[in-house]
């Protein structure tokens, strides 16, 4: 197969582990007999500095063009600090799922049985944690109208929600489940929300569709708290955006580090795959981040191209790295650390 990769990288520490996947893909396509062609694009502060948008039309050409996306992280605390400023690096991220149409965000949780001591969570609760968030990824208060009125005095953001968005997002909800263990969590504040009572009505209204599948319905704070206390009563989540940002963060806690988890971003053609963690900048430039969730990330994009058997390579490469204790420092013992290169390299190596 041929495949045309765009590749970015991004801010923080983004280029580095970055450069670690397209060692491991790159052996996974000498292996498999498969050409990657890496089209290299900017984002992020990198692309402000150097033309002043975060997503220039330029990188929105190449993703376009491509059969996925690689990519790294984006933020840079000289945004962070300054409310003032007038275009942000994470603007790029959100241009960039509206522009691509990425409106399913996955974002599986799940524990490696040597790192099980790790998490903070007791081993009893985390044992055999497999679970996935689809989190609704171009709707919602993170582009529902917003402003401020009174002088300034007073702000606002809305959440905005129209069925179809609902029903896209859930009917993948649906099929994932079906894949699984057709288990379906609905996460909304139907309690409150006019928004999570649509959602409602509408999921309620696909289960005929889907028979086989078990659906419930939990309201976000409720399943902030069953997260980490019975993370195994849950199986595919779906929820709108701003509760799957925050969600996904807290379940990214139960299997020990955020330098593990991989996601996915999926519209109707193309795909996008990053890390959940963000660009780490007390580590750039220091070959430390652990570059573990963008290999994995790497291997959800060759699952999705019905290259299973080269996902599973990457995956089981990764789980010998972490049993033979070939890793970065956020899960090394004492002096043993590796760099984020030697750990991309052993694992390109051991493929
Ligand atoms: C994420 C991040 C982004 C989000 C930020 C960087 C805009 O937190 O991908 O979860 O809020 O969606
Ligand atoms: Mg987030």
């Amino acid at each position: 197969m041929e495949l045309n990769i765009a590749l970015l990288a991004g801010d923080g520490i983004g280029p580095e582990v970055i450069a670690q996947a397209v060692k491991v893909c790159d052996a996974v396509a000498e292996k498999y007999n498969h050409k990657i062609n890496w089209q290299p694009a900017l984002t992020g502060a990198a692309a402000i500095d150097a033309v002043g948008d975060p997503y220039p039309e330029e990188t929105h050409a190449i993703c376009a063009g491509s059969d996925a996306v690689l990519f790294g992280a984006i933020g840079h605390p000289r945004f962070d600090n300054d409310p003032s400023a007038k275009v942000r690096p994470e603007q790029g991220l959100l241009k960039m799922r509206q522009k691509l149409g990425l409106f399913a965000n996955v974002r599986p949780t799940f524990t490696f049985p040597s790192l099980i001591d790790r998490s903070p969570l007791k081993r009893e609760r985390i044992e055999g944690t497999d679970l996935v968030f689809l989190r609704e990824l171009t709707g919602g208060i993170y582009f529902g109208k917003r402003g401020r009125e009174d002088n300034g005095e007073t702000a606002y953001d809305t959440c905005t929600y129209t069925r179809k968005e609902v029903q896209r997002l859930a009917r993948k909800g649906f099929e994932m489940a079906m894949k699984r263990s057709k288990k379906l969590c609905c996460v909304d504040k139907a309690n409150v929300l006019e928004s999570s009572r649509l959602w409602r009505e509408t999921v309620q209204a696909m289960e005929k569709d889907y028979p086989e599948v078990n659906v419930s319905y939990e309201f976000v704070d409720a399943v902030a708290m069953r997260l980490v206390q019975w993370p195994n009563a849950y199986d595919v989540l779906i929820t709108e955006n701003l509760f799957g940002d925050i969600l996904t963060d807290e379940a990214s806690v139960i299997s020990g580090s955020m330098g593990l988890m991989p996601s996915a971003s999926l519209g109707e053609s193309i795909g996008l795959y990053e890390p959940i963690h963000g660009s780490y900048p007390q580590a750039a430039g220091k070959d430390i981040a652990n570059p573990l969730a963008t290999v994995l990330s790497a291997a959800m994009m060759f699952d999705d191209f019905g290259l299973l058997e080269e996902a599973q390579a990457i995956r089981d490469v990764v789980n010998r790295s972490l049993a033979e204790g070939v890793v970065t420092e956020d899960l090394a013992e004492k002096g043993k650390a590796r760099k984020t290169s030697e750990v991309g390299d052993w694992l390109a190596k051991n493929l």
